[in-house]
């Protein structure tokens, strides 16, 4: 869908359906009083026979309009009449595009930036609206024969007065930027694991440069990991017909001295466990082992879409983790990049031996910090269930930073800790380190094994394997965070937020 920012007079316009809110004690918001007004109170009778209550996320379409270039009102109820909470402005947000999805009309207008939410600005809401609707409005280009029911909506107008039309104008870039980013990381994950191939991810990545010039991609193939010493990652790769790859997305938007930021995302596109097979129900879910990865895609063409004024380099290590007769086994010790050996007691936990070759890669390009996300454990869905992504890093700083990042971003993060005395749980007798610490603290451990290839670097790991997708039923899809929190972290850093 496109969008637009709108300021003329509502009343003037031509629309297929304008958006507007009501509150629980039926007050009408400003735009609602208007066509209300110019409609011969048609909104109040409607709401005088009590079809409408006002409770947020309800919905009422007024499906004709006497003598109005606009042919339809979607009353949407917006809840208490105070200012709404974040959670409240999306889930009204929410309400109203579902709602337009059912019907049969090709454009609107959305009024309801008017409304005030505690903490937000103009520029907060109008990006909120195009991340919101958008989101409800992804599809994944078909690969059924007979396509699931499709939508009409093309174009949104986002109203907005005048003296907030600075502001509209860049929530409206930033919200596009964002969308487009969480839409071609769903893309990508939700793909299957015969379509998504590493190689496939490569050549996306490879597009994907290919129309930003302000973009630069590298491919290290199996050959570049051997002469690097990268012996973790690549046993990942020993027992798949596919070849692995890191891809390195370069994005130089700030002063050529300024140190990067480096993204680095898990990009299994297929984990069937290895020798460590893993059970077959629910096998299928993961093909998005690859969620980490894809976002490093996505945030990078948003930061050159948005021309942000910072150093960006995505890394991402991609492999399947296989069974086959030369996959590695439990018991294998391979030597990593950083010269640890490593002792393979699960081949299931690969998405570490994939990263910390990846961190120690990181390391040459003198990073100011480094941030990965990764579906790395199942035991962080133990841990914190679905809601929030589990947050670790070496630097109080930048975890704070991306916990504010997270909460104005509505997308949450919970950080665990990384204490010395988990490490314990990692010591193997034959080799370095192990690569499973027990059944205790699964995603701590995780992130304990990471750090000891992070330790010269401030850095941070997101554990999104709750997060980056639902899981199970017919609502099972990627999710496509953690993009906007990253997104609103570096954001920050642009505008000079966080040093
Ligand atoms: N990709 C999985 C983690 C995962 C599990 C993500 C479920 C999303 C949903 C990861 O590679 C894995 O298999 N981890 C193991 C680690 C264990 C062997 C220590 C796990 O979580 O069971
Ligand atoms: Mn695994
Ligand atoms: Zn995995």
């Amino acid at each position: 869908m496109e969008y637009f920012i709108e300021s003329a007079a509502l009343d003037q316009l031509t629309s297929d359906c304008v958006i507007v809110g009501i509150y629980e004690n039926q007050a009408l918001t400003a735009a609602a009083d208007l066509l209300d007004q110019r409609t011969q109170h048609l909104v109040s009778k409607i709401l005088q026979r009590g079809d409408l209550k006002g409770k947020n996320g309800e919905t009422v379409l007024i499906n004709f309009v006497p003598d109005s270039t606009i042919a339809r009102i979607l009353l949407v109820g917006l809840g208490k009449q105070a200012p709404l909470s974040k959670k409240d402005f999306r889930k009204a947000l929410a309400a109203a595009i579902k709602t337009l999805k059912e019907h049969t009309l090709t454009n609107a207008c959305c009024t309801l930036a008017e409304v005030e939410v505690s903490g937000a600005d103009w520029t907060w809401k109008t990006r909120r609206i195009v991340e919101v609707f958008d989101d409800a409005l992804y599809q994944l280009k078909p690969l059924k024969s007979i396509p699931d029911s499709s939508y009409a909506l093309q174009k949104m107008t986002i109203w907005t007065p005048s003296k907030s039309l600075e502001a509209a104008n860049i929530g409206l870039k930033q919200g596009v930027a964002i969308a487009d980013a969480v839409a071609l990381t769903k893309k990508l994950a939700d793909l299957p694991g015969n379509i998504c191939t590493p190689t496939y991810l490569a050549e996306q990545a490879t597009q994907l440069a290919a129309t930003k010039t302000s973009l630069r991609i590298e491919i290290l193939e199996e050959a570049d990991m051997q002469t690097l010493g990268m012996g973790a990652l690549l046993s990942v790769s020993r027992g798949s017909r596919q070849p692995a790859k890191l891809i390195a997305l370069h994005y130089q938007g700030g002063n050529p001295q300024a140190k990067p930021i480096v993204i680095i995302g898990k990009g299994l596109t297929f984990d069937a466990g290895g020798i460590s097979l893993k059970p077959a129900e629910g096998m299928d879910e993961m093909k998005y082992d690859m969620c980490g990865g894809a976002s490093v895609l996505g945030i990078l063409q948003a930061a050159a879409q948005l021309a942000l004024p910072l150093n960006i380099i995505g890394l991402v290590p991609t492999s399947e983790n296989m069974p086959d007769g030369d996959a590695n086994k439990p018991g294998d010790i391979v030597t990593s990049m950083s010269g640890k050996t490593i002792e393979i007691l699960n081949t299931d936990a690969e998405g570490r031996l994939i990263l910390c070759d990846t961190l120690t890669y990181a390391q040459k390009y003198n990073p100011d910090v480094v941030i990965d996300m990764a579906t790395l454990t199942g035991a962080c869905i133990v841990a914190l269930g679905r809601v929030p992504s589990a947050l670790f890093g070496n630097d109080d700083q930048l975890c704070q930073d991306l916990i504010n990042a997270s909460e104005s971003a509505s997308d949450s993060v919970w950080r665990l800790p990384l204490w010395e005395e988990y490490q314990e749980q990692l010591k193997s007798n034959f080799a370095d380190l192990a690569n499973i610490g027990g059944k205790d603290g699964g995603s701590i451990t995780a992130a304990c094994f990471l750090a000891r290839f992070a330790e010269t670097f401030r850095w941070a790991h997101l554990d999104i394997a709750g997060t980056a997708w639902r899981s199970g039923g017919t609502n099972k899809g990627a999710t496509g965070r953690p993009v906007p929190l990253v997104m609103q972290y570096l954001l920050n850093r642009a505008s000079g937020l966080n040093a």
